[in-house]
């Protein structure tokens, strides 16, 4: 078993769960249901706050770093990289299309679901290229040494490290997003 990549397979699955969360949010108040922006706003913190301070450098660092030191698919890498600091400039904009729909009322909301549904999209693509491309790609690269120090990282991060509480208060808020008794999965 390799801890390195059930773990980040194990964070895909969390943050794909908020993803469909916010999906079906937006779909309820199309179908005439009441926005709750409290749940929205916790909604985009999550991904954000998931993906840019926790997903997004260990990927960066660990993988895509290494791998390209290894002479892997420079466009590949490149482009996955790409897409980490577009998706960041993604949320902003989601938040300010929130801010709208939220201060402008329901004239705005089109233009927050259409925003909404883009985003998705290519957080949900962005997630199976890693899946279907990198994963493997680092499964067939990284040699045991590498695997090893990937694991011993993973490994340290359960014990007490640095940011455990900003981690656990983002675990709170998952449940919250997602639902009452359920954890994130394991890393
Ligand atoms: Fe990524
Ligand atoms: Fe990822």
């Amino acid at each position: 078993m390799n801890h390195a990549l059930d773990s980040i397979r194990n964070e895909h699955r969390s943050l794909s769960a908020v993803v469909h969360a916010l999906r079906d949010l937006v779909a309820r108040i199309r179908d005439g249901g009441q926005a709750d922006f409290g749940q929205l706003r916790a909604m985009l913190y999550y991904l954000d706050a998931y993906s840019a301070r926790l997903h997004h450098p260990q990927e960066d660092e660990f993988l895509l770093q290494p791998l390209r030191a290894r002479g892997a698919d420079d466009a590949l890498i490149d482009d996955l990289e790409r897409e980490h600091a577009r998706m960041a400039a993604a949320l902003r904009s989601l938040e300010q299309a929130l801010l709208r729909f939220e201060a402008g009322g329901e004239c705005e909301f089109v233009a927050f679901a259409t925003a909404v549904e883009g985003f998705c999209e290519f957080y949900l693509r962005h997630m199976r290229r890693e899946e279907t491309l990198l994963l493997p790609l680092a499964e067939r690269l990284f040699s045991d040494a590498d695997w090893a120090r990937l694991d011993g990282i993973c490994a340290a991060r359960s014990g007490p490290p640095e940011g455990a509480q900003e981690e656990l208060e983002l675990q709170q808020l998952y449940r919250r997003i997602v639902g009452a008794g359920r954890s994130e999965p394991d890393r």
